[in-house]
């Protein structure tokens, strides 16, 4: 399949991330360069676009096989059971976010043809109640409560050590809670922030799962996007984490981002009903400071509250009320 350009295999290529990430590799590298693979067959439209395969990454010997007949020079590798459905579900968690990301390692390491690079995301999860909360700092405390925060520091750790050992081209961004409109979100502590568009258009209110004034570090999908091929870009040398980058766009309370939507929409009723994913929220960091991504590789976001706001409206077409 590989026939001298880049190939680039993803898994997990079905949830928040990979639907739009898929896309955007398509238009850089070409339709039938990128393999989309999902435990789950794709429903979405995207993906008629160019080659799907399901893969359950559990199963190394299948993606031994898909890596040794498409032969990907780079990764992106996905697959992963996120904070909420996590605490649900914890050997799951333990086995796809550990197990599964120890496969992808080992199998890019040891490929026939060469895997150049593997990207792997981490999370904001990684951090826990004794990190500083404010601007947390690139190295700090990491000792997180959920099981997906532990499952993604050790990912940030076997990246590391796989550099190091293997020379293996592993990067990584701890995204913050992401913000998109094609895809639902799959479980995750920030799910409200996308939730809460959806249930304005239809019902005009919204019931949130985190209380007013709990504030997380947040990033709208095409901020994401071009920052993770930014890094995915930048010349080797210039990297000087192999665990994770920090990288941050905005920071916001659920009271907050109610406040913008009334100001660009019109009035809804808000109210409050805080779950067990408050105790998760509570425990992460409130913004984040990233100065090394800014400094090794350029990140600089685009979008504030304001800006993602009235796109998320435009996108799912709410109809103006101001
Ligand atoms: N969405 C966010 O807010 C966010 C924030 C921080 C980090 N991340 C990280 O970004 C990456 C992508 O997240 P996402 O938001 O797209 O998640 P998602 O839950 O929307 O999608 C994950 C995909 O992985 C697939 N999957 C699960 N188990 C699998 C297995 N065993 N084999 C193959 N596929 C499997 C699921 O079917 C799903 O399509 C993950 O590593 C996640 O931890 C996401």
């Amino acid at each position: 399949m590989n026939s001298g350009k880049e190939a680039i295999l993803v898994t997990g290529a079905c949830g928040q991330l990979g639907t739009e990430l898929v896309g955007e590799l398509r238009k850089i590298y070409g339709e039938g360069q990128v393999l989309a693979t999902d435990m789950k067959p794709s429903e979405n439209q995207v993906f008629d676009s160019g080659p799907f395969q399901t893969l359950n990454v559990l199963d190394k010997k299948g993606l031994q096989e898909i890596v040794e007949r498409f032969r990907p020079t780079q990764i992106y590798h996905l697959a992963a059971i996120l904070s909420a459905a996590a605490e649900r579900n914890p050997t799951l968690a333990w086995d796809v976010n550990i197990a599964g990301f120890m496969n992808v390692l080992d199998v890019a390491k040891s490929a026939p043809s060469k895997v150049y690079k593997v990207y792997a995301p981490s999370s904001i999860a990684v951090f826990g109640p004794h990190t500083p909360r404010r601007d947390t700092p690139q190295h700090t405390i990491t000792d997180p409560t959920t099981v997906y925060g532990i499952t993604k520091l050790v990912g940030e750790r076997l990246s590391d050590y796989y550099f190091a050992q293997y020379q293996l081209d592993v990067r990584s961004i701890r995204y913050p809670g992401l913000i998109s409109y094609k895809t639902p979100p799959g479980g995750g502590t920030t799910d409200y922030a996308v939730e809460i568009f959806h249930k304005v258009l239809t019902d005009r209110k919204y019931v949130s799962f985190l209380g007013p004034d709990t504030p997380l570090p947040m990033m709208y999908m095409p901020d994401a996007l071009r920052g993770t091929l930014e890094l995915m870009e930048a010349p080797a040398e210039k990297l000087t984490i192999r665990s994770s980058y920090n990288m941050a766009a905005m920071c916001f309370t659920p009271h907050e981002l109610a406040e913008e939507i009334k100001r660009q929409f019109g009035e809804f009723e808000m109210g409050y009903s805080p779950d067990f994913r408050q105790h998760i929220a509570d425990s992460w960091p409130a913004s984040l400071d990233d100065t090394q991504a800014r400094l090794d590789w350029g990140w600089l976001p685009r979008f504030g509250l304001k800006e993602m706001v009235a796109d998320m409206l435009k996108n799912i077409r709410l109809p103006a009320r101001v």
